[in-house]
């Protein structure tokens, strides 16, 4: 595989996935709930995950597809080409906002980031890396993360997992929250993802993260440095929802040991 010919093809077409995403706004957009009241879908996450589809299989017939809305492959075990795409992260930010939501695109070879993209459409910029070839923030590179203290971190997360909530430990997250100089919450797990790459926040957590969430980010972390995995310190999870947590190396470590108690 020619993974620098695939990366300027998977830029065009996030690229074009985002020119529809910005159109969209000009039109009227269908809200509907999944699992739960506040888990939202719009026609629009069903039209760009259509569209990447569409594509992916017309000119990589032998590659998979594992797409949060359904409309690809259903993926139980991670050999060969998998295509793993959000086609909104952040649906909230989208309905609500009209920004703070981003395209989020991984490239996996048996179960191997290869290539990672996220797009925050709104703002035009494309955050992605090439395993073993760096990262990148529209075209630039991006440096290794520099060594930092808990004490002067700021960490991003979603506040509910700072109140008492069924199979979450909140009182490790207090703790954390106590800890550290600032938390903030955009409300998209990529663009969060983007944002431990780029230094706006030293480490991002999640109790409950999806592969489509954060199949781009990882292999842009992992160019820059980052250490992300679950909670126990284990590899993200690729199947699966599980606990996540992507952080500048110096303080993986202890962010993970305030969820002693999930292990
Ligand atoms: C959600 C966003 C949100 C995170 C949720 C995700 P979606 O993705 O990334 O920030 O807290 O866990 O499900 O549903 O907007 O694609
Ligand atoms: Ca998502
Ligand atoms: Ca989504």
């Amino acid at each position: 595989m020619d993974w620098h010919a695939l990366d300027l093809y998977c830029k065009d077409l996030v690229k074009e996935a985002g020119q529809r995403i910005r159109n969209s706004f000009m039109t009227d957009i269908t809200v509907e709930s999944k699992a739960h009241a506040n888990d939202l879908v719009t026609n629009i996450d069903k039209e760009i995950e259509q569209f990447f589809i569409a594509r992916i299989r017309k000119d990589f017939p032998d590659h998979r597809i594992f797409g949060e809305e359904g409309f690809g492959d259903s993926i139980e075990e991670l050999s060969g080409m998998i295509w793993m795409l959000d086609p909104i992260d952040g649906t909230m930010n989208f309905i609500h906002q009209k920004r703070n939501f981003a395209i989020s695109l991984g490239v996996y070879e048996d179960g191997i980031g290869k290539l990672g993209y996220i797009y925050d459409v709104v703002h035009g910029d494309l955050y992605n890396a090439i395993d073993g070839h760096g990262a990148y923030y529209n075209d630039e590179r991006l440096q290794p993360l520099p060594p930092t203290t808990l004490d002067e971190s700021i960490i991003a997360m979603n506040a509910f997992w700072a109140t008492p909530n069924r199979r979450v430990d909140h009182e490790g997250t207090i703790a954390l929250i106590q800890r550290v100089r600032g938390v903030r919450s955009y409300g998209s797990a990529a663009l969060e993802l983007a944002y431990v790459a780029t230094r706006r926040v030293d480490a991002y957590i999640s109790m409950r993260l999806n592969p489509w969430d954060i199949a781009g980010g990882l292999v842009i972390a992992k160019e820059v440095g980052a250490i992300a995995g679950n909670f126990k310190g284990e590899p993200a999870n690729l199947l699966e929802q599980d606990t996540f947590v992507a952080a500048n190396p110096a303080i993986h470590e202890e962010i993970c040991s305030h969820y002693l108690k999930l292990k």
